[in-house]
């Protein structure tokens, strides 16, 4: 039978999209894929005297709650029910007589677990328990291998404190006080961090005592078996930090400016962000422990024969990669470059591609290769050193580094040479701060850039309405192609235009809410649901989904086509459960471990984030399901977060809070972005015309719908007029109309809002 158009929407059928009826939500194969996900994101960082992978049959003394309070991902809206988690304990007991696990140990933690819970303590938060001395003795004369395990719990809508009061970024005092006792006894001792955002590592990577490290992040529903399969050598691990491991939570330069002021952030960083920071700055580099790209592996990897060609505009790098080891596994090759230090201060280096090799086998070899256009090398010139407002590639000496991380990476025997400064792109002056402190320069001091009051630039309306068709049409007609679009928005009342442009009441599984719902032009109900791990549901609703792996651990695979799969699985579980637009990919910067978001976000880096995030996209929209980057922009803290203004400069924004969202437009072509609740230069991101209308629009050329953040408590008649198509949950009809009477805001002007979130209506399936 052919699929009647928004049959979904229309009459939330059972209809299972497996094979012969079959339901593929939170199937077997999304759970396989989301284990492998797992296991391909978890970053080796220290690996001593290959003591990983663990000899098989080989006892193990399991340390930690965190083998049985294992945490799946973080919490609110990037949360998932699912109908089990594994944890390590289990996964590791999965492995049969692989590893002997010495169980009265992991017993004495599933009891403390257990009691915790029942006395109301929440998965991932709460303190490590007192190892009994009998225990310790006991299960020293079982083996000498000790396994310690960590987790770490945050959640949407809070920040991480970073002190001791609030042991996120550094451990505990319990956990000192464990570690210690371990380290002390076993002579070989492995670490399993199951955290969600970067925490300190230097206190494993600089104790002889410790001799190996797996970062396993939050690893989603099957995250337990997933480590299990690195810890026995079923998988090789082949992840890589996006994010910069330093000494100290201090030493990030945006932790001192974190918590000045609830009211507003100052990015004083400015474009040093991560390793732009850490490989640029005198001084910084010995403050790193693990470099950004960095992640070891069980087996060894040449590059060779490097050939560089240039062709329309691009540079592209040929590569062969060789696994020189004994034993299978998966390298990611990273290609950087270095512009010249002229008048624009610069990042020493900036990734500008990656690729990934296939599972090689001893001996084997691949050919590969990476991309990229010369004008992506262009700095944003903010000031007018070369060209005021413009993309500016300044002459002189440009190099390129291939390796495996930031700094493990060969010089090119190719130089990209220009004569003269070139512009790559005309712009002008958007989103500007009125007043900046000071920005970091790469020699390390400061500027203070000359500022002052911004006459922000409005856009007037070019949409004229059509003529009204004769009789009255339905939104079907529109898709059967006999009315136009422009037509049936014309034909709608005022009254119909405000109930369009706003939320309303969801049904079915998710407890976000939806679009659309005017039945007598036969437009249902659409229905939205989050998150980036996977499809969130009501809980009362008692369905569960699959639980993927965290963002960060997802861009720590660098695997766009592993990216992608997950993406169409995803959304293959969102369709079938009637819900037309999806709340993910979250694509903010991690500019600090404190922000308690960053689990549901990719990385320090925007090239990356932006190439992983429109690889998910791609994915999720191979299924006409809607995909929704978020938050645009620069929302980068939770304290406050609806009311905390992002002061940056207009460069830093573009270059490195704008970037990934840009990629993602101009490769991946998202349905709708939604805008976030922070203000940007103190106005609004989703009232924000030169936001909307100058940049995403007017200089990428986005045709999308635009949705703002949830109850965001902004102006919905300015959001309306600055292109914010939609507002969620619930619009505000009143004062649209209001507004519309005493002419504040014209009929157009709603119209054409309303002709996107139509425009998104049609595209769905
Ligand atoms: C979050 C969004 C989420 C929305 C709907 C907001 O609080 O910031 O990421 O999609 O709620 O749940």
């Amino acid at each position: 039978m052919k699929n009647v158009k928004w049959q979904r929407q229309k009459y939330m059928p059972c209809l299972p999209l497996g094979n012969r009826q079959t339901r593929i939500t939170e199937c077997e194969e999304h759970i396989q894929l989301s284990r492998r996900a797992a296991a391909e994101g978890a970053v080796l960082l220290k690996n001593e005297g290959e003591l990983l992978p663990l000899d098989k049959g080989v006892g193990v003394a399991i340390f930690g709650k965190a083998q049985i309070d294992y945490v799946k991902g973080g919490g609110g809206s990037g949360n998932t029910n699912v109908s089990y988690v594994r944890n390590i304990y289990q996964g590791i007991c999965a492995k049969g007589d692989k590893l002997r696990v010495f169980e009265p140990l992991s017993f004495y933690y599933r009891e403390y677990v257990k009691a915790q819970y029942a006395a109301g303590a929440e998965n991932g938060i709460f303190d490590e328990a007192e190892v009994p001395a009998d225990l310790l003795e006991k299960a020293r004369a079982f083996t000498d291998t000790a396994i310690i395990t960590l987790c770490r719990y945050s959640s949407e809508g809070k920040d991480r404190k970073g002190d001791k009061t609030d042991p996120y970024f550094y451990l505990s005092g319990a956990e000192r006080q464990m570690v210690e006792a371990v380290t002390d006894r076993f002579s070989k001792v492995v670490i399993l961090l199951n955290v969600g955002a970067m925490i300190d590592t230097s206190w494993f990577a600089y104790n002889p005592k410790i001799s190996a490290a797996l970062m396993l992040w939050q690893g989603g529903m099957e995250g337990g078996l997933a480590a299990a399969d690195l810890l026995t050598g079923d998988v090789t691990p082949s992840g890589k930090l996006v994010d910069t491991c330093a000494v100290s939570l201090e030493d990030y330069p945006s932790t001192s400016g974190f918590y000045e002021s609830d009211d507003y952030v100052k990015y004083t960083e400015d474009i040093f962000v991560g390793y732009r920071y850490f490989e640029t700055v005198p001084g910084k580099k010995e403050r790193v422990v693990y470099p950004f790209g960095y992640g070891l592996s069980y087996t060894t990897f040449s590059i060779e024969n490097p050939a560089v060609f240039r062709t329309d505009g691009r540079i592209t790098v040929a590569f062969s990669v060789t696994n020189t080891g004994k034993r299978a596994g998966r390298e990611v090759v990273q290609l950087y470059y270095s512009a010249p230090r002229g008048l624009i201060t610069k990042p020493a280096r900036e990734l500008c591609g990656f690729a990934k090799t296939g599972l090689l086998e001893p001996g084997q070899r691949q050919e590969l290769s990476v991309s990229f256009a010369i004008s992506d090398m262009a700095s944003y010139d903010e000031y007018g050193a070369v060209a005021k407002s413009c993309y500016v590639l300044e002459k002189g000496t440009y190099r390129f580094y291939l390796g495996t991380d930031v700094r493990t990476c060969e010089k090119l025997p190719y130089t990209y040479e220009l004569s003269e400064h070139t512009v790559t792109e005309r712009l002008r002056s958007l989103c500007a701060p009125e007043k900046l402190d000071r920005v970091l320069l790469e020699d390390g001091s400061y500027s203070t850039p000359e500022c002052g009051p911004v006459a922000r630039k409005t856009f007037p309306c070019t949409y004229r309405m059509a003529e009204a068709p004769g009789e009255p049409h339905s939104l079907l007609d529109v898709y059967n192609k006999s009315v136009s679009l422009d037509s049936f928005v014309a034909q709608l009342t005022d009254d119909e235009l405000c109930h369009l442009a706003g939320g309303q009441p969801g049904c079915g599984v998710s407890n976000t809410s939806g679009m659309g719902q005017l039945p007598g032009y036969d437009i249902p109900l659409f229905m939205t649901a989050d998150g980036p791990a996977g499809l969130r549901t009501f809980s009362g609703s008692r369905l569960s989904t699959t639980a993927f792996p965290v963002a960060t651990a997802l861009a720590c695979t660098w695997d766009t086509e592993l990216m992608e799969k997950i993406g169409r699985a995803g959304a293959m579980e969102v369709k079938e459960n009637n819900v037309a637009i999806w709340l993910t990919p979250a694509l903010n910067i991690h500019r600090s471990p404190l922000c308690g978001r960053n689990f549901e976000y990719f990385s320090e880096d925007p090239f990356l984030t932006g190439k992983m995030a429109a690889a998910k996209i791609r994915g999720i929209q191979s299924q006409h399901i809607a995909a929704t980057p978020k938050h645009l922009a620069v929302n980068n803290k939770e304290t406050n977060r609806k009311f905390s203004d992002s002061i940056v400069s207009e460069r830093a924004l573009r270059e490195i809070y704008l970037r990934a969202f840009e990629i993602c437009v101009k490769e991946a072509n998202p349905k709708a972005i939604m805008t976030s609740y922070n203000l940007i230069n103190g106005v609004p991101a989703s009232e924000n015309a030169e936001l909307i209308y100058g940049i995403l629009r007017g200089e990428w050329g986005y045709r999308g719908m635009i949705t703002t953040d949830w109850d965001n408590n902004k102006s919905h008649v300015k959001e309306v007029k600055a292109g914010n198509d939609v507002k969620m949950s619930h619009g505000e009809p009143e004062k649209l109309k209001e507004a519309l009477s005493n002419g504040e805001l014209s009929r157009e002007e709603l119209a054409v809002c309303v002709k996107r979130i139509l425009e998104l209506f049609l595209w769905i399936e």
